[in-house]
């Protein structure tokens, strides 16, 4: 069976039927990169995206000559910076999933990446604000906790910020920690349902594994679990050697998503995810984004979940997590307002 039903819905039937009479124009900037190009095949395999919009500074066009070969219904167009590509690409889109950017070598975290992708998201999120100012706005781009304050920093300029529309996709986390508990357990990881909040880097990952179906772990192996969700990433940047980090994985991860808001947006109920979102959960301590588990629907996000009870050690993991995140959610809102872009 392809991938869990539970995480991974792309090809149950009713997809066909519900999507048969909507039209979904999902939009991909970043396309051809590697993280991009396995999104927009999925996103192409996908029965509830009508039409694909593929934008990369280079390779566009190829990518979307590729995929349209594939015998899905959808259309696939591919756009290049010249002309108005951008903005033409971004045009009526639904959804626009923004995976741009440089990744990470072995020895960087996600926040050295900040000095090239904040630009590049910035001027991304300015084009999205001016084509496609109710789609709802993915944000992959890492740093996560810094370029989804960005975006909302550049529609609050525009005149456009909807908070409802505006994620920064964890689900990567939520994956990696339902896979990484399994394989301790020995268990189906489809079964495992871990709730991750925080953001998503390094000690902003907060796994709560009291909530999981094996809250029993303790001592140093929940230690060693928790350690390997909070830097799952940093496995697969040493694994690639430089040649970047995780691009399958997180493809996958940023196409559930899509996929979870397009079934909400389609009517379905009970849609959640966990998602990094302009939240009230720590708003009283200066902190404006935080993930944890969304209720999606028509509108975007409709309700914001409470964390729900936690214990002493996933306090401690709380109160790390919002030191960081403070600093690189200020990091963000900073950039904008030091270089406003043209
Ligand atoms: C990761 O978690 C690329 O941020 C992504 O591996």
């Amino acid at each position: 069976m392809f991938a869990a039903r539970q995480t991974f819905n792309l090809f149950q039937k009713r997809a066909f039927s519900a999507s048969a009479s909507q039209a979904s124009k999902v939009a991909v900037l970043g396309a051809g990169g590697g993280i991009g190009q396995p999104l927009s095949l999925l996103l192409k395999l996908n029965p509830r995206v009508s039409d694909l919009a593929l934008y990369d500074i280079r390779g566009g066009p190829g990518v979307a000559a590729d995929l349209s070969h594939i015998n899905t219904n959808s259309t696939v167009t591919g756009y290049n910076p010249d002309a108005a590509g951008l903005n033409d690409c971004l045009k009526d889109a639904e959804i626009v999933l923004i995976p741009a950017g440089v990744p990470r070598k072995p020895g960087m975290t996600r926040d050295d990446l900040f000095n090239t992708n904040a630009s590049i998201v910035r001027d991304l999120a300015k084009a999205a604000a001016k084509s496609a100012p109710n789609a709802n706005i993915l944000v992959i781009s890492n740093p996560v906790n810094s370029t989804v304050p960005i975006v909302s920093e550049v529609y609050k300029a525009a005149g456009v910020y909807n908070p409802k529309r505006l994620f920064g996709v964890t689900t990567l986390d939520v994956v990696r920690a339902s896979r990484f508990i399994s394989q301790v357990q020995g268990t189906n990881p489809a079964d495992e349902k871990v709730t991750v909040i925080g953001g998503h880097s390094g000690v902003t990952i907060v796994p709560l594994l009291s909530q999981s179906n094996h809250a029993s772990i303790a001592g140093e192996a929940r230690d060693a679990l928790v350690n390997r969700i909070q830097f799952g990433g940093d496995e697969v940047v040493k694994a690639k050697d430089g040649a970047g980090s995780a691009t399958l994985s997180m493809a996958m991860a940023g196409a559930r998503f899509a996929e979870s808001l397009l079934r909400a947006a389609q009517g379905e109920k009970g849609v959640v995810e966990p998602t990094f979102v302009e939240s009230p959960l720590f708003k009283g301590q200066g902190i404006d984004f935080f993930a944890s588990k969304v209720e999606l629907g028509p509108n975007g996000a409709e309700k914001i979940h409470d964390i729900g009870p936690v214990n002493e050690y996933e306090q401690k993991l709380i109160d790390a997590c919002l030191v960081d995140l403070k600093k690189n959610i200020q990091k963000g809102v900073d950039f904008v307002k030091a270089n406003p872009g043209n």
